[in-house]
């Protein structure tokens, strides 16, 4: 089996059903031309019948990738499925992406029996396929789904020429055993299971999205589905950003590898951010303002002697310039020392020692040092000297 896992990136499709994330236009070409030059595999880049805003955009993206496959959503029915196709046929590598809802909840939405749905999707299957040599098909809410039946349905879309079964677990309810074991069961019993992609797409309500999304590859799935900052509906999706730097910085355990390149994280995270108007909190994995900010003295301490102390990845490796060492009043005085060497000044062991009392009086008044207070302590000191 091979080790090259696909980034299937929905931050344009499924990020962009988080309520409040509307994004224009041009921000999702942009955030697309971004996601292409870093090397995501797939994007999905709208649901082209949801609205004519979403089938232009489709369209534009699909014209303008260069390297990444375009894949647009649809419901299981003709009309969706050819919307979809006159917008993401314009790629050079073009995905059709079609859904319906397996589970006995979502079944009942329709008010189909199991034997209808297994006829819907081999007939709408069978459609994408022949418009489109690429057809992605999801069992919606999977992992809630009838072990049987799912076999059975996933079985029909791959004889009705599904090259991708993705297995969502649409509202985050599995766990990473159980997610594992779904995919090895699915790549046990499903006659022709072992000629297709399969794919996991997590969603996050309880925090397990990354843990699950990683235990399914080690199971057998080769694609993972996630978005830019985990943006998406409720508690969101699985982050790219933690999937990808999981497989390189763990690969020791899990050697498995993506084409993303992980430099390029930081920008996106950034533009994702303001476009979509969610902030990403201070302490999120891999992209927050605190991934790789150290104030604890010890700490301050140990990464100025060595940064493997008490960091696992380099700032390099996801597109920051440097670690930050944050001044407050858990600092020391060899990061007080380092940060007044790069505002320009050498103190001497005296000088430091009467810095360092007032520097902390300061920081149990403020709440973060910043260079301006840094420089002001300076200049008290040689008023005082
Ligand atoms: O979460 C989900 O089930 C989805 C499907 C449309 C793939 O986003
Ligand atoms: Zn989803």
């Amino acid at each position: 089996m091979q080790d090259k896992v696909f980034i299937f990136d929905t931050t344009l499709r499924d990020g962009e059903q988080s309520p409040g994330a509307t994004m224009t236009h041009a921000e999702k070409l942009e955030i697309a031309a971004m996601l292409d030059e870093m090397g995501v595999d797939i994007i999905e880049a709208g649901f082209p019948i949801a609205s004519i805003g979403d089938f232009e955009a489709v369209s534009a993206i699909a014209r303008n990738s260069r390297n990444s496959v375009i894949c647009g959503l649809s419901r299981a029915n003709i009309r969706d499925i050819d919307r979809c196709w006159e917008a993401v046929k314009h790629a050079a590598r073009p995905r059709i992406h079609t859904f319906i809802g397996t589970s006995p909840l979502h079944r009942a939405i329709p008010n189909l029996d199991q034997d209808q749905m297994a006829e819907r999707i081999h007939d709408t299957v069978t459609h994408a396929r022949n418009l489109c040599a690429d057809v992605q098909w999801s069992p919606m809410d999977a992992t809630r789904t009838e072990h049987d039946y799912l076999c059975r349905v996933v079985e029909i879309a791959i004889k009705a020429g599904a090259t991708t079964i993705n297995i969502p677990d649409t509202v985050g309810y599995t766990a990473p055993r159980e997610s594992a074991a779904l995919i090895r069961m699915l790549l046990e019993r499903v006659p022709g299971a072992d000629e297709i992609i399969f794919a996991t797409h997590c969603h996050d309500d309880l925090g397990m999205a990354t843990a699950n999304s990683l235990a399914a590859v080690e199971a057998g799935a080769r694609q993972i589905e996630c978005t830019i900052n985990g943006l998406g509906e409720r508690a969101g999706n699985t982050p790219l950003e933690e999937v990808v730097m999981a497989l390189k910085v763990r690969n020791d355990i899990m050697p498995f590898t993506t084409g993303v390149d992980t430099r390029k994280l930081t920008a996106i995270s950034r533009k994702v951010a303001t476009v979509s108007g969610f902030a990403v909190q201070f302490n999120k994995a891999i992209v927050g303002k605190n991934a790789f900010a150290h104030e604890s003295g010890i700490h301050q301490d140990g990464m100025l002697k060595n940064a493997e102390t008490f960091e696992i990845m380099r700032p390099a490796d996801v597109g920051l310039t440097e670690t930050s060492l944050v001044m407050g009043k858990h600092s020391g005085r060899a990061a007080l020392r380092a940060k007044l060497k790069d505002l320009g000044f050498e103190v001497a062991d005296n000088q430091l020692a009467d810095i360092f009392v007032r520097f902390k009086a300061l920081a149990d008044r403020k709440k973060e040092i910043y260079d301006e207070d840094l420089l002001a302590l300076m200049q008290d000191s040689d008023t005082q000297a």
